[in-house]
């Protein structure tokens, strides 16, 4: 290998294209959508707003934000093709594979699916912003052996969320830290999943197919499962008495701590203060000083010790755990969020395309060749006069 070329493993410090979705700014640890920040949206607009401002580059007026989530009430029911794929799937099945496989089905349902017009990718991608909940509520529901609860147009999208999967009109506290929640998790430029939109989209595949194939990446435990790892982490503790000697261990054992830790920021995550203030609701409204013990003494501890700061999946994980949610759906809820951001970069790679496509560098066995092979007379004869000619 040539000395001259660089190798960025995982691409870090890569800028791979320009964007104007969102913006991370590490130095002033803040995050932009459409240079708004996302702390300032979380505080003043709800998630379908913010939505709307990922697809269409502006919030919407009153009038317009009417329109959109009407259309997007309007479809929330689930086509019977995908609840008769929903409860065809082994019990067995990853909630992710399970939200992975209804997307692809909702797309082969669709006889427009290879239209790439502007005006078609934001229709099929309210389709799926519409749905998603439904087929995250319906798995969970299944999985703990109820019958789905019907989709309520007189709800708004987290607060039909939170009702398709309890089956109880939320409490207030709670319907906002999730809907926070959701605008948090909504975009974060060119994180794994959102570039493996865009390279799918690239090679002018379908938009079913690249949301598909970004939540394949989602479901990695690096990136959007971290999440439900937080979860596994604290059952392991137990208390926080135990975070000493627990991080001790886990520590010598060279063990990563999910939660923790970003590509990007290096000193905090910036969606972190505004998610941890949900958190702080939510802890006091169900009641668990125990939790929040448990929940601060990780992060002091693991934060004193490596100088990692937690990221976004650390608070939100506790908070889908008190609102009630099984941890497996933690990913798929990330998931229905994801894909606002995900269709905001479907829509602007194909605005101004280009083939995804990076070189390697070969480190490789040398040229070599099997046994007997002879090469045919053609290729010896290119080869000789290539010889006499030199
Ligand atoms: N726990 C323990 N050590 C961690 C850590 C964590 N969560 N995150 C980073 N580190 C350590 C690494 O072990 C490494 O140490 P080393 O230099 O001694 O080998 C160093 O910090 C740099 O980490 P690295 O993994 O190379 O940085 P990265 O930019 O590639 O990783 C993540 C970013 C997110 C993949 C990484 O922080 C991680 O795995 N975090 C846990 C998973 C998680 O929460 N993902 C959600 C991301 S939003």
């Amino acid at each position: 290998m040539s000395d001259t070329i660089e190798i960025r493993k995982g691409l870090a410090g890569v800028v791979a294209d320009d964007t104007a979705v969102s913006k991370v700014n590490v130095e002033s640890n803040s995050l932009l959508y459409r240079g708004y920040p996302v702390q300032e949206l979380a505080a003043m607009a709800g998630f379908e707003e913010v939505v709307y401002l990922l697809w269409h580059g502006d919030l919407p007026d009153a009038q317009q934000l009417a329109d959109f989530t009407a259309k997007e009430r309007s479809r929330r029911a689930l086509n019977p093709a995908v609840v008769a794929m929903l409860d065809a799937l082994p019990a067995t099945a990853h909630p992710m594979d399970v939200v992975r496989t209804a997307v692809s089905v909702v797309g082969a349902h669709d006889p427009d699916a290879w239209s790439q017009e502007p005006d078609a990718i934001l229709d099929k991608a309210l389709t799926l912003f519409a749905q998603l909940p439904a087929v995250v509520a319906y798995a969970q529901r299944k999985h703990r052996g109820l019958e789905p609860v019907a989709p309520r147009e007189d709800l708004g999208y987290s607060a039909n969320f939170l009702w398709m999967t309890f089956g109880e009109e939320p409490d207030e506290v709670v319907r906002r830290a999730f809907d926070v929640s959701m605008t948090l998790y909504a975009e974060h430029s060119f994180n794994a999943s959102t570039f493996t939109s865009r390279v799918v989209t690239s090679t002018l595949s379908d938009y079913y197919s690249a949301i598909v194939a970004a939540i394949g990446a989602l479901k990695g435990p690096l990136h959007g499962g971290a999440n439900e790892a937080v979860m596994h982490t604290f059952a392991e503790i137990g208390e926080a008495q135990n975070v000493v000697p627990w991080l001790d261990a886990a520590l010598a054992d060279k063990r990563k701590i999910m939660g923790f830790g970003h590509r990007v920021y290096k000193r905090g995550d910036s969606r972190v203060p505004t998610m941890h203030a949900a958190l702080g609701t939510l802890f006091e409204h169900y009641g668990r000083p125990d939790l929040k013990a448990l929940y601060d003494a990780l992060e002091s501890e693991f934060v004193t010790r490596t100088g990692i700061y937690p990221n976004l999946d650390y608070p939100s994980g506790p908070a889908y755990h008190l609102i009630g949610f099984d941890t497996e759906y933690f990913t798929p809820i990330f998931a229905a969020s994801r894909l606002a951001g995900w269709t905001a970069h479907v829509q602007e790679q194909l605005s101004a395309n280009a083939l995804i496509r990076p070189l390697s560098a070969y480190v490789g066995p040398a040229e070599r060749h099997l046994d007997g092979y002879e090469a045919d007379a053609a290729h010896t004869a290119a080869a000789t006069r290539k010889t006499e000619s030199c």
